[in-house]
């Protein structure tokens, strides 16, 4: 029997058997160096973990979904370069467990919010999106000014994130639950939102 593509195309077995040979070797070859190279591996300069009161705020941000309408992740396109600032590069998710690049954007993407906006713009912003933009269709989130940051777990959930590899002392986790105290769940949200894409900076 000659070795022709005659013989690939008409067994489709073989067809299949040789795809996925093909598609996994192309696929290892681009995934795995990633693991392997500096720049997805390690902190950008300057980056420091969540602390007690962002991660906290992390936590809202995930149980309100807020994802569902923003991405947190600047693709390197001249339109969303101008808009929202440098590209989003691997280094500054590192210490993001789950990440939360995303891609649904029916609000504008939130990888470089941080310092964009005042704290307390975020406050009218969060109680009712309305009085600073007043097409927003964003929903408002009253309640989180009202409700005390809940500490219970957080000295936990630091520990769980340094078994991931965030590098919290111990100092850290020891202090969690005082820097949660008196906080609502509004400040934490406000203190993650801006933390968020500080560390590289570029003109707007
Ligand atoms: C139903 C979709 C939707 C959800 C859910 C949502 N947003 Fe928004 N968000 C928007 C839209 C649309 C805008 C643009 C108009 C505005 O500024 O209100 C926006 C704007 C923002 C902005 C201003 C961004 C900028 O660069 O101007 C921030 C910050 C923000 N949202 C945070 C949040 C947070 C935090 C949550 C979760 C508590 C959340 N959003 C949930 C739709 C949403």
């Amino acid at each position: 029997m000659k070795l022709t593509h005659d013989l690939i195309e008409r067994k489709s077995a073989l067809l299949i058997v040789l795809v996925v040979l093909v598609v996994s070797v192309g696929g290892l070859v681009e995934i795995v160096p990633l693991f392997f190279q500096r720049s997805t591996t390690e902190p950008v300069a300057g980056m420091k973990p969540y602390t007690a009161l962002q991660l906290a705020g992390r936590d809202i941000y995930l149980r309100e979904g807020c994802y569902g309408c923003h991405s947190q992740m600047i693709r390197p396109f001249r339109a969303e370069t101008e808009r929202y600032g440098h590209y989003s590069v691997a280094g500054e998710s590192v210490y993001d467990h789950p990440f939360q690049w995303g891609s649904k954007r029916t609000g504008p993407d939130l990888a470089r919010v941080g310092g964009r906006y005042g704290d307390e713009w975020h406050r009218v912003h969060l109680n009712n999106p309305r009085d600073v933009v007043p097409e927003s269709n964003m929903p408002a989130y009253p309640w989180l000014a009202e409700t005390p940051a809940d500490a219970t777990h957080i000295e936990r959930k630091l520990e769980v994130m340094r078994m991931l590899g965030v590098p919290y002392a111990d100092a850290d986790i020891a202090g969690a639950k005082n820097e949660l105290a008196g906080r609502t769940e509004q400040d934490a949200l406000i203190a993650y939102l801006q933390v968020l894409g500080i560390n590289i900076k570029s003109k707007r």
